[in-house]
């Protein structure tokens, strides 16, 4: 399998074409602290780009070199780079006002087009990012508990709050050495021992986790398909098996749908795999790009908030920029009867099949799993069933299957997970296709 892709010549030629993302990057790091603005972005090879213009599925550097983009922010541009109908509301909007820091009617819109649409939603509430509000909904569990604890799958990421920043990506060395206790991602984090981790899809471990501590189990909180770690599919029954178990044990049950939400469908995985949480948090493509995050739960779960016994608060709560780009998001995203989605669904299983059979044809040993618009390769002989199956996935030949796309135009995140978005074309999968062939 060595040098199948050609990558180093691919990184030379590479190098030579975005030379200017090179210069800026080594410029930032003299005021910005690792010249990067989230730390995960550091991991682009062969070093962070810098882009000045995007529209509809393509994106385009400093160098003026355009890129069939399948990054899409990490998630948010659902609608694809500069989507007309966000850009008209938010030039409406941005004549009007930035932020009133109070009440205003796109929040009344918005969150009935939330209740409309996510089947938990009887109520919602707004933050700004997704790490903020899976800390709303777990404050809520604790308030409508009286319990501390949470558990959380091994893998599965949850933003970068202390509490939940742990057994995200452990190393094998990692598995070894902390056994089933929370793993921290990072130095600094306190306060992570109020988790309890499980294994995803493996019922056991859940089993176990509640005969050791269920009392002291607020809630179950998952990505309802696994995105973070290999866009891993609940199997049949697990998110049925978690909904009574929560049920049975007085936790409640939490997706955080920050990938899937309006991603998967129109109501987010819960819509997609027929199982209704207590709470669900939203963000990225709720707004297609702008920041915004959302809670949405039951008349009951949400009693807390509503009737201030939790304190829920953020001077851009619900703030009329992100509120009108949410709106013509989520309303262009249902018009037609959703045929965005069956659009995305279809193009995004004509990438998969499409790259697997070029890359089988070099004898690259892959599978694909996920669905439709987000869905992950792995260089590896079976496809994960839960994140440790993911550690054999050959990384440093990713890498260079990255980095030699970079060089045809194709841009794709360092950890084999693809997005598709509305404005991708059938060109963009052939093109794409094609280019996985030329390698
Ligand atoms: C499932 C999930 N939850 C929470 C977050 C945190 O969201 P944010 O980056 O907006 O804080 C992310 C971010 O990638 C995520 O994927």
């Amino acid at each position: 399998m060595v040098n199948v892709f050609n990558a180093a010549r691919h990184e030379e030629s590479f190098r030579k074409k975005a030379a200017g993302s090179l210069t800026r990057f080594e410029e930032a790091k003299a005021s910005l602290a690792g010249g990067v603005s989230s730390g995960l972005r550091r991991a682009q090879r062969p070093f962070p780009m810098y882009f000045e213009s995007g529209s509809g599925s393509k994106i385009r550097d400093v160098d003026g070199n355009a890129y069939i983009d399948y990054t899409l922010a990490w998630g948010p541009l659902i609608l694809g780079h500069a989507p007309e109908p966000v850009n008209q509301a938010l030039a409406s909007q941005l004549l009007k006002g930035h932020t009133w820091g109070a009440q205003h009617d796109l929040e009344i819109e918005v969150s009935r087009l939330l209740t409309s649409v996510i089947p938990c939603a009887s109520r919602v509430c707004f933050a700004n990012s997704g790490t903020e509000i899976v800390q709303v909904a777990l404050r809520l569990a604790r308030a409508s508990t009286g319990r501390a604890k949470f558990l959380k799958f091994e893998g599965h990421y949850h933003g970068w709050d202390d509490s939940v920043l742990v057994s995200y990506h452990p190393s094998a060395a990692e598995i070894e050495r902390y056994g089933d206790a929370p793993v921290p991602a990072g130095s600094g984090q306190r306060a992570h021992q109020d988790a309890v981790i499980a294994q995803w899809n493996d019922r056991a471990s859940v089993e176990a986790a509640f005969a050791a501590h269920g009392s002291e189990i607020s809630c179950v909180i998952c990505e309802p398909m696994l995105c973070n770690s290999g866009c891993i599919e609940p199997l049949q029954g697990f998110l049925e098996f978690l909904r009574e178990i929560t049920r049975s044990n007085g936790s409640l049950l939490i997706f955080d749908e920050v990938i899937t939400g309006f991603r998967l469908s129109l109501g987010g995985a819960q819509e997609h795999y027929g199982v209704t949480p207590d709470l669900a948090t939203f963000a990225k493509a709720i707004a297609g790009g702008l920041p915004l995050s959302a809670m949405a739960g039951t008349e009951e779960a949400m009693e807390p908030i509503a009737s201030g016994r939790v304190v829920h608060a953020g001077t851009l709560n619900g703030n009329p920029l992100a509120l009108a780009a949410a709106a013509a998001t989520i309303r262009t995203l249902a018009a037609d009867g959703g045929s965005a989605y069956a659009r995305m669904w279809r193009l995004g299983l004509e990438l998969r099949e499409g790259m697997q059979y070029q890359l089988k044809r070099k004898g690259v040993v892959v599978c694909v799993t996920g669905g439709g618009p987000v869905f992950q390769l792995h260089f590896q002989k079976s496809a994960p069933v839960t994140y440790r199956d993911t550690l054999a996935h050959d990384r440093a030949l990713y890498s260079d299957f990255a980095m030699a796309l970079l060089d045809e135009g194709i841009l794709a995140l360092p950890d084999g997970r693809w997005y598709v978005s509305a404005a991708h074309t059938e060109d963009d999968v052939r093109k794409t296709i094609d280019a996985v062939g030329r390698l």
